[in-house]
């Protein structure tokens, strides 16, 4: 039988290799948690993963929960980690910011920060956040495949064509985003609001019906982790090269040196 052709290089030595060896590790340390999980009264989602049936009736197979929870670590762990690591290259290039959100956070009275105030309360922190997804999404950009033959912004698109959408490019389209090549999370205060001009102005969580299921989510842990490391600590570069340094953006956006960073106590 023909093999299927994949351009892909799985020998020894390539990337995609180490890639597949970790998958396995990753996947034998699920596998051999799902019995456990399933009979458990865990209320995580791995164990609802576990205990839930098909249509038949039946358990999910080992095979569909390892890669169920494979795709829910990469969706939510590695996204988030690569917008908590943009968000310090960004504070560390940009000290001045980074006292004045410092200083709005410790304006909170609170050793550990409650939901409202990390919802709307410490506006700075949502500036911050919401500026780190612009410049640096962690997902790029999202495909589609057509089902049928329609017509997108005049252009005539057969069925079953893939299609993808540019977060990146729109994050940075000049004549919606004031010097969009430049940190500046004040763009997205009440003042200014260069976010609403359009609904997908903004997508770093998607759109539509597979908009990211985490996002609030992944705005409170991304908060949280910020409120917590800045609020006594001042961050910065361990070089001071690395302001211009290389970023990577496959698999997720992260600058190439991995960031090595200083943290300075603040009193
Ligand atoms: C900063 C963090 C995150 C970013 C930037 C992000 C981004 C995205 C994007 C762009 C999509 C849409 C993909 C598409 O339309 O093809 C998506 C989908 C998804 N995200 Fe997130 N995400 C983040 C955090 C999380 C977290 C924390 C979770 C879970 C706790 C999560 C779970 C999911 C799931 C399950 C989907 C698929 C939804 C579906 O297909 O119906 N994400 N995410």
């Amino acid at each position: 039988m023909a093999q299927p052709v994949s351009s892909r290089k799985t020998g020894p030595g390539f990337l995609y290799h180490k890639g597949l060896k970790g998958r396995h590790v990753l996947e034998d340390f699920i596998r051999q948690r799902i019995e456990k999980k399933r009979y458990g009264d865990g209320n995580d989602m791995f164990s609802h993963f576990c205990r839930e049936k098909n249509e038949a009736g039946d358990y999910f197979s080992e095979q569909e929960i390892t890669d169920h929870m494979l795709f829910l670590l990469f969706a939510a762990h590695d996204t988030t980690t690569s917008a908590l690591t943009m968000a310090m290259h960004l504070l560390a290039g940009h000290q001045a910011w980074q006292a004045e959100l410092r200083q709005a956070l410790r304006a909170i009275d609170a050793e550990t920060p409650s939901f409202e105030h990390l919802g709307s309360k410490i506006p700075l922190l949502d500036y911050t956040f919401k500026e780190v997804l612009r410049m640096y999404p962690p997902v790029p950009g999202v495909i589609r495949r057509t089902i049928r033959p329609c017509d997108i912004g005049g252009f005539e698109i057969p069925a079953h064509t893939m299609v993808s959408t540019s977060i990146s490019a729109t994050h940075y389209l000049e004549e919606y985003w004031q010097k969009p090549k430049t940190f500046d999370p004040m763009r997205f205060s009440d003042a200014r609001q260069e976010h609403k001009q359009h609904k997908f102005l903004w997508a770093p969580f998607g759109g539509g019906g597979h908009k990211c299921i985490g996002m609030h989510f992944a705005d409170m842990l991304f908060k949280s982790v910020l409120f917590n490391v800045l609020k006594n600590h001042r961050v910065r570069f361990a070089d001071a090269s690395q302001a211009d340094g290389k970023i990577l953006y496959v698999p997720f956006t992260r600058p190439k040196d991995h960031l090595p960073l200083v943290l300075i106590p603040e009193p």
